[in-house]
């Protein structure tokens, strides 16, 4: 059993971030989002793994390299032009072969794991298995629709008027069966090739495909504001651990977990919350929910439920909630008693305090 990751793509809706930065590498709850995917891969015991990278595959290979470190052996397998996920077992024909393969979409979030998913593929061995869960808004996802006995009737991308509420997660096991389903369909509405028309063709064609309903939480972290709300649920999950330094002035409540070389001083931290490697907090109030990356700086500042990437600093302002804050970016107090004044990049998103 092989894996296919899929880490190419435009990734707009993650904007700005996704300018400079592969919306698959943001960090959640201190790693990037690509990495608690290859150890769900990891954990049900895949070694070879192929991603799929477009534009952004330096930053990618650079993070991971071959996937050594992580006891895995990855090859990177470029995508011209993000053509859809089916698309992308067309790029990777070769390096899967006859393989069974699980192909994970990237920007997908399970902390609770795939290996009961695994188990059962293992075992029954359908030429594929899709895993649902019940989402509020179907329309946003590729949806299952059951017959009365729980078999697939149909399998529909964004569907304007959904007939199901089972949305199909981005965690597929796969036979080679796939390969002629993808070379028989054409392009959708949208232009690209769907892996849910091929999973559909595969049901016309009477091959068997089963549906799972995943328990566990699952994150589509695509946008924005989900990125933070799966950042705050994986957070719940955290265990303390102190190996920065923390001054006598400061106090600590609830699970935080603050890096070698960080330093905390005359602050206090409400978990959960990660404060990373060579950080400087002083004079601040850091309350739940909220990740600061490696090499940042926090002064005399309030903020929670919020992600400040590598190198942010925040210096003089409160009541920041809610924030994601990009590598490198500042935000402060004004400096010389003038107005609120914004320097701020292509397709950001500011709130103001009236
Ligand atoms: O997250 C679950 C949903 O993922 C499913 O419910 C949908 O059926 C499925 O089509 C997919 O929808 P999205 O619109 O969320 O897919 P997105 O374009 O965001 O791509 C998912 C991942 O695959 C992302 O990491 C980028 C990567 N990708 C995407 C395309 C279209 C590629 O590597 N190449 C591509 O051509």
């Amino acid at each position: 059993m092989k894996a296919l990751v899929l880490s190419g793509g435009k990734g707009t809706r993650l904007r700005p971030f996704s300018h400079s930065l592969a919306k698959q590498l943001v960090p959640i709850a201190g790693a990037p989002v690509l990495v608690h995917v290859l150890q769900n891969i990891r954990d049900i015991g895949v070694r070879e793994v192929g991603i799929i990278v477009g534009d952004n595959g330096e930053e990618i290979m650079e993070l991971l390299g071959d996937g050594s470190a992580m006891g895995l052996d990855i090859a990177y397998l470029h995508q011209e032009a993000p053509l859809g996920l089916a698309h992308c077992v067309a790029v990777a024909a070769d390096f899967l072969g006859d393989d069974d393969f699980v192909m994970y979409l990237g920007d997908n979030v399970l902390p609770d794991g795939i290996e009961a998913a695994a188990r059962d593929f293992a075992e029954h061995r359908p030429d594929g298995l899709v895993l649902v869960t019940k989402v509020a808004d179907p329309s946003q996802y590729g949806i299952a629709e059951l017959g009365a006995d729980g078999s697939v009737g149909a399998l529909v991308e964004k569907p304007a008027r959904p007939r199901s509420d089972l949305a199909i997660i981005g965690v597929y096991f796969l036979t080679a069966a796939v390969h002629d389903a993808v070379r028989a369909i054409r392009p959708s509405r949208r232009g690209e090739l769907e892996i849910t028309d091929a999973l559909q063709h595969m049901v016309d064609e009477g091959r068997p495909v089963t549906v799972r309903e995943y328990t566990g939480y699952w994150a589509d972290v695509g946008s924005v504001d989900a990125l933070l709300a799966c950042n705050r649920t994986m957070l719940e999950r955290l265990t303390s651990e102190v190996r920065g330094r923390i001054d006598a002035a400061s106090s600590v409540h609830g699970p935080v977990v603050v890096e070698a070389g960080a330093e905390i001083a005359r602050s206090h931290l409400e978990g959960p919350l990660i404060v990373g490697s060579g950080t400087v907090v002083s004079d601040s109030w850091i309350g739940p929910g909220t990740v600061v990356g490696h090499g940042c700086a926090v002064r005399d500042a309030e903020l929670e439920e919020s992600l400040l990437l590598d190198g942010a600093n925040v210096h003089g302002v409160r009541g920041l909630s809610g924030s994601v804050i990009g590598r490198g970016a500042e935000v402060t107090a004004p400096c010389d008693g003038r107005g609120t004044r914004l320097i701020v990049g292509d397709h950001s998103r500011v709130e103001v305090a009236a």
